[in-house]
């Protein structure tokens, strides 16, 4: 996966970067809406909350600690997991006063959001910005994308369509980025070009390209069918009977995001889709973590708060390894 789509997912903070790729070649069926920035998975498979079909802790540990992060602390014996939120209270709570806040709580989770993209844009830099210039011209970026396209090594023909398509999306994108216009991205340009879902100034191009991603019959609107043949391809899984979050979204579709019900989205609906105005996701996730630990419902969360609920917050290994091992080697 690269750099935009699987980024911007149904919750959005994930790694996935996985070197240099064409920034759209992934189509992951929560690839798409641009808010709720706070991890790739899903919260809730239902998304208006009205029915909170499963909750996933995975969503709030991405959301608490960052992917990264997230995935380290999986790893831990859950000793260790508890000593390292432990230590993590204390950089949440600024004021050192021995209870974390909401508003605490928001900061934290902003600052764990932000990082990802700021770190993301640093990795892509140093390697994209092979020259050291401050700048990454469209010649290099290409070359290094789609080196595929320039070496003598013949693709199939398939491989080469789709990086020619990529590729013309990628100029379009990079232009649009572009924003004094002298041919080159500096940092923050190509911030906006990798992580365009983070700029306003790219969200008619992020429209646009979601449109184009889905839009099957080249009318410039996402029809029902063409909203669920990307999210799920009846083929492919060999079964024409629809899981049951297939038939959520069909329902969705037609509840909440074709809101003229005319049968298909237009550009002013898949804007709201994509990038919801009304569903502030840190606020949210804020309250669900108080909600669920918050004991003595005193608004504020105490280190004994956060430990005694510490699998909320942080995964660990689920079983002790290490204590397991030591209990073999005692029999
Ligand atoms: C810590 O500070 C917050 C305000 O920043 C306050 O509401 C809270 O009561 C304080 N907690 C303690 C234990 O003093
Ligand atoms: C740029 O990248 C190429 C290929 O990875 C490498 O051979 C070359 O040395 C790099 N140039 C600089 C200036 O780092
Ligand atoms: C789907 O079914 C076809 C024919 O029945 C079979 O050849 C193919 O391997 C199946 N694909 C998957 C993903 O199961």
């Amino acid at each position: 996966m690269s750099s935009f789509l699987c980024f911007i997912s149904f919750l959005l903070i994930i790694s996935c970067y996985a070197g240099i790729l064409p920034t759209g070649t992934q189509n992951d069926h929560k690839a798409r809406v641009l808010d709720l920035p706070l991890s790739q998975q899903e919260h809730f498979t239902d998304l208006n909350n009205d029915k909170k079909v499963e909750h996933n802790t995975e969503y709030d540990h991405e959301a608490f600690l960052g992917t990264e992060e997230a995935k380290n602390f999986d790893k831990l014996p859950v000793e260790e997991s508890k000593k390292r939120l432990g230590a993590l209270f204390d950089r949440i709570d600024k004021d050192h006063n021995g209870t974390i806040t909401k508003q605490e709580l928001k900061d934290w989770i902003k600052s764990v959001q932000t990082r990802y993209i700021s770190d993301d844009v640093q990795k892509q830099w140093i390697q994209m910005n092979n020259d050291s210039n401050n700048e990454i011209s469209w010649n290099e970026y290409d070359k290094t994308t789609y080196y595929a396209l320039y070496d003598d090594v013949p693709e199939p023909k398939t491989v080469t369509d789709q990086y020619l398509r990529l590729q013309k999306k990628d100029r379009r994108r990079f232009t649009k980025a572009d924003e004094d216009g002298n041919g080159n991205l500096n940092k923050r340009e190509f911030a906006d070009f990798i992580h365009p879902e983070q700029s306003s100034r790219m969200k008619d191009l992020v429209i646009t390209e979601t449109i184009e991603d889905i839009d099957r019959n080249g009318d410039g609107m996402i029809s029902l069918e063409e909203f669920i043949s990307d999210i799920w391809d009846s083929k492919q899984a060999n079964d024409t009977t629809e899981p049951d979050w297939v038939k959520i979204e069909r329902e969705n579709f037609r509840k909440y995001r074709d809101l003229d019900h005319d049968g298909k989205m237009n550009r002013k609906e898949v804007e709201l889709w994509l990038m919801p105005t009304d569903y502030d996701n840190i606020q949210a996730e804020t309250e669900h973590l108080f909600h669920e630990a918050d004991a003595d419902q005193d608004d504020q969360l105490s280190k004994e708060e956060i430990l005694e609920k510490h699998d909320v917050f942080v995964g660990s290994q689920a079983t002790d390894w290490g204590a397991e091992l030591r209990i073999h080697n005692d029999l």
